[in-house]
């Protein structure tokens, strides 16, 4: 055990570092930004039926779910395709409407999680065709849909996702690319400027991953909190859900991840000075809209942490503290601005010596209804 962590205390620890390099074998071979193309071998043979489905479904559970809804934002944004996402679970049972029309699309890291499984049959024996995103090489959900992308982020240890789930993130990025191309919704153009910049993803990683001494010390400062709450809106909203979810899981702490304007409709009434509230606000598409959702939450008194794009000195002068991630183009920000929302989980969860790598009750793969 110790050879594998390779140094590291735990292995979440050594996943979330491994990131700048899970990424790049996720996007090994499949984008050409020159010529402005994504090739997903996987998906080949499925490529002209592509251009005539109606709706997407994506189906999956926990993190991967998350992965789902930050899909949603990516594929809507780019290929112009409905997309619904639902928790596995609750598509079972509820007898949904789908037909040959509809791509369902399965996302798992362990390729095996019952549920999920479960809403794929339903789904198939309904006739839609079948996607999977999954790490697990040769697992039960490759095997029985029609096609797929590998997302090849490695052998993953800690309970808690980490590496693969950025991995997720990062072929959704190329499938949604994928789909705008075969629907021919984008320019070539605009696909070159858009993996051009994705190309760059693994070195931002690394980038960011600089900010560990500076989460840390703010982890230092929460650690002791009861609550937390995480808010962001568009793409961000689901690295919000991801951030609390990473919380909840491994230090115990209670954490809830909201849209940043919802949070007027409940959760506003639990800030005072004991509640750190996180939010993601790079400066991107809603920018000036977070700043409004900050202002709210220093007027009731909450402690602000705001991860924000290098160099806002706006966003910083009204945050309690701060941590920056490199200035990038939006279709790279689920990613990087999950980086030190894993940290700070980390971190925290360490200094209130919690079992890190197998927190209580949970699995890391539920196979089981
Ligand atoms: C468990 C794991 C989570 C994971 C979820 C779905 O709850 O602890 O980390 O996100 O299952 O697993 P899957 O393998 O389908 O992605």
């Amino acid at each position: 055990e110790l050879i594998e962590k390779n140094g590291y205390e735990h292995f979440m620890l050594k996943e979330i570092h491994e990131q700048p390099r899970s990424i790049k074998d996720s996007m090994r071979g499949r984008i050409y930004p020159l010529d402005g193309r994504v090739e997903l071998g996987g998906l080949k043979e499925y490529a002209e039926k592509l251009k005539n489905i109606k709706r997407i479904i994506i189906v999956s559970c926990g993190t991967s779910w998350h992965a789902g809804l930050i899909a949603e934002y990516l594929f809507e944004k780019y290929a112009r395709i409905p997309v619904e996402v639902e928790y596995a679970s609750e598509f079972r049972y509820r007898n949904p409407i789908i037909d040959k029309s509809d791509l369902v699309i399965a996302i798992s890291q362990s390729g095996e999680t019952a549920d999920t499984l479960a809403a794929l049959s339903i789904a198939g024996l309904k006739g839609a065709t079948l996607f999977g995103v999954c790490n697990v090489v040769g697992s039960s959900i490759p095997r029985m849909t029609h096609a797929g992308v590998y997302t090849h982020a490695g052998p993953e240890i800690g309970v808690a996702s980490t590496k693969a789930f950025t991995s997720q993130v990062t072929v959704l990025t190329l499938m949604a690319l994928y789909v705008a191309q075969q629907r021919d919704v984008l320019s070539k153009q605009k696909m070159q400027e858009l993996l051009t910049e994705l190309e760059k993803l693994p070195d931002l990683v690394e980038t960011t991953l600089k900010c560990e001494d500076n989460v840390k010390k703010i982890a230092g400062i929460i650690k002791n909190a009861n609550n937390c709450i995480f808010l962001g809106r568009g793409s961000a909203f689901p690295v919000a859900l991801e951030g609390a979810l990473k919380l909840k899981e491994i230090s115990y702490i209670h954490a809830e991840g909201y849209p940043a304007a919802e949070m007027k409709h409940g959760p506003i009434a639990l800030i005072d000075e004991q509640m750190p509230v996180v939010f993601i606000a790079t400066n991107h598409s809603s920018y000036e809209k977070v700043i409004s959702n900050i202002q709210e939450v220093k007027a009731r008194k909450g402690m602000v942490i705001s991860v924000i794009s290098e160099g806002d000195l706006k966003v910083k002068a009204m945050s309690d503290h701060t941590i920056e991630i490199p200035v990038t183009n939006e279709l790279l920000l689920p990613v990087l601005a999950s980086i030190p929302l894993q940290l700070l989980a980390y971190h925290i969860a360490v200094m209130r010596n919690c079992n890190v790598d197998q927190p209580r009750n949970l699995a890391k793969s539920v196979t089981v209804e």
